[in-house]
């Protein structure tokens, strides 16, 4: 069974405020989405990486990663809708290399699967540069074990509290039964494809989509390394990271 990894890199990057989309903008000298895809691809279980960009970014984000196996895809306007773009690329690259590489087995949303595009699928943040191969081999582990769904996740460290419109508090919540979820989020390519058949409005994850058809999603062991840098507070971080840890 082959691994294929979808990497939604299409946002803006708002809340960082940089100059560039946020998957260009380097981390220790090198952009974010270079370092996201290198990740995955040194976990040694990755077989073909799809990168969904902004319209304007494809050729340079082909640029970055030439050399690599990585196939580049104009994202949508959310994240959901990069991801989608994705599989679609996904479906139509690999009908077309079957073509000489024996006849499609089933149908989209079925049993289909092909070896081409992967019969596990990784969906990663290119905003998780520092994620370590090691996350990315448990969830396609867990997934070759027998699980549909994986997604990796940690314990929350802080109280968790309810509060309403104007910041009264109307309660704890009882955080042991909370986790805070990463990624990549791995999953069968043909649930995936028909939680994203299935799919309405847009969702901040992947597996909130497979748990929407009813079905179960598994967890594994997230790790700190993988969190996302989502403000300028968590590149400063990511930066120091890579300062004191000798690549
Ligand atoms: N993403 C995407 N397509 C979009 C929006 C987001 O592929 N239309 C990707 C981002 O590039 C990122 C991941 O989804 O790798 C997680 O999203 P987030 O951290 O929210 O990134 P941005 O949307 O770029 O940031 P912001 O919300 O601050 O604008
Ligand atoms: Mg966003």
């Amino acid at each position: 069974m082959s691994v294929v990894a979808v990497v939604p890199a299409a946002g803006s990057g708002q809340r960082l405020g940089a100059a560039l989309p946020k998957a260009f903008v380097p981390v220790g000298g090198v952009p974010i989405l270079l370092r996201a895809v290198d990740g995955l691809l040194r976990s040694g279980v990755v077989d073909r990486v799809v990168v969904a960009v902004p319209a304007g970014q494809v050729g340079a984000a082909r640029s970055l990663l030439a050399g690599r196996p990585v196939v580049v895809i104009v994202g949508g306007s959310d994240r959901t809708g990069s991801v989608r773009n994705a599989l679609h690329a996904m479906d139509g690259a690999s009908g077309g290399e079957r073509a000489h590489g024996g006849e499609r087995a089933g149908t989209r949303g079925g049993d289909a699967h092909t070896e081409d595009f992967g019969d596990i699928v990784l969906v990663h943040d290119a905003a998780r540069p520092l994620t370590p191969p090691e996350l990315t081999a448990a969830v396609v582990a867990a997934i070759r074990s027998g699980r549909h769904a994986v997604v990796p996740v940690l314990p929350l460290a802080d109280t968790v509290k309810q509060v309403d419109g104007d910041g009264r508090v109307h309660g704890t919540v009882d955080r042991s039964v909370l986790r805070a979820v990463q990624t990549p989020q791995g999953f069968t390519r043909a649930l995936l494809e028909r939680a994203y058949d299935a799919a309405g409005s847009a969702a901040t994850d992947d597996a909130g989509l497979v748990e929407a058809l009813g079905e179960s999603v598994h967890t594994v062991p997230g790790h700190a390394s993988a969190f996302k840098i989502t403000t300028p507070w968590d590149l400063q971080l990511a930066e120091m990271l890579l300062a004191r840890t000798p690549e």
